[in-house]
C-alpha cells in the first residue's frame, strides 16, 4: 500500500477525540507524491475532463499536477477574500467550525467537464460546497476525487445521496 501506509496518523489534532490524517508525510516522499498523482491521473486521463477545480489548500497540492499531466486548465477555489475578481461564494460546516468558499465567476463555462480534487473527505461539507459552486456556473462534476476518504465521518455516503460519484485513493475506518 504505497499510499496509505505513508499516511501519518497525528491523535488528538487539532482537538481531543480527532485521528488527523497527515498527507505531509505522503507527498514528502518522492513515491508516494508520484504514485499519487499517477494513480489520480491513470484513472481520468481517457475520460473527457475540460478542467480540474481544486480546493484551497491541501487540494491544490494535488490538483495543480493532476491537471498539468492531464492537459487541462486549473481553478482554485478558496477561502474568503483571496480571489481578486468577481466570485461566488458557499457557506458550510467543517468537521470542527465552519468556513466559506469562493470560486471566480469566470472560472468554468457551462458544460464543461469538471474533476474536483481534495485530498481528503471527512463530513463532506467542504466539497459539498464546492460542487454547488461548480455547478451554479454550469459546470458538469466528472467526480470528486480525494486522497484520502474517512467513511466513518459519513461525506462519502451523503455527497452520493447527491447524485455525486466519490473516488478516494485510500480510506481510514
Ligand atoms: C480539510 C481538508 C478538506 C476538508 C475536509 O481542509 O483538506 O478540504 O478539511 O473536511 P470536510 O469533508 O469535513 O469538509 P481545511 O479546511 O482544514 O483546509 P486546508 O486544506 O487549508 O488545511
Ligand atoms: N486529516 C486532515 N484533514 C482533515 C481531517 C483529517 O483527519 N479531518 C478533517 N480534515
Amino acid at each position: 500500500m504505497p499510499i496509505k501506509s505513508r499516511i501519518r496518523t497525528i491523535p488528538h489534532y487539532p482537538h481531543e477525540g480527532i485521528q488527523f490524517r497527515d498527507v505531509t508525510t505522503l507527498l514528502k516522499d518522492p513515491i508516494g507524491l508520484r504514485t499519487t498523482i499517477q494513480e489520480i491521473v491513470t484513472r481520468y486521463q481517457s475520460i473527457k475532463i475540460d478542467k480540474v477545480v481544486a480546493i484551497e489548500s491541501r487540494g491544490f497540492i494535488v490538483g495543480a499536477p493532476v491537471a498539468y499531466a492531464l492537459g487541462v486548465g486549473f481553478v482554485p477555489i478558496r477561502k474568503p477574500g483571496k480571489l481578486p475578481a468577481e466570485t461566488i461564494g458557499c457557506e458550510y460546516q467543517l468537521e470542527y467550525g465552519s468556513d466559506r468558499i469562493e470560486m471566480h465567476v469566470d472560472a468554468i463555462q457551462r458544460g464543461e467537464k469538471i474533476l474536483l480534487v481534495d485530498d481528503l473527505i471527512a463530513t463532506g461539507g467542504t466539497m459539498e460546497a464546492a460542487a454547488k459552486l461548480v455547478q451554479e456556473m454550469g459546470g458538469e462534476i466528472v467526480e470528486c476525487c480525494f486522497v484520502v476518504d474517512l467513511p466513518d465521518v459519513g461525506g462519502r455516503a451523503k455527497l452520493e445521496k447527491q447524485g455525486l460519484k466519490i473516488f478516494s485513493l485510500c480510506q481510514f475506518e
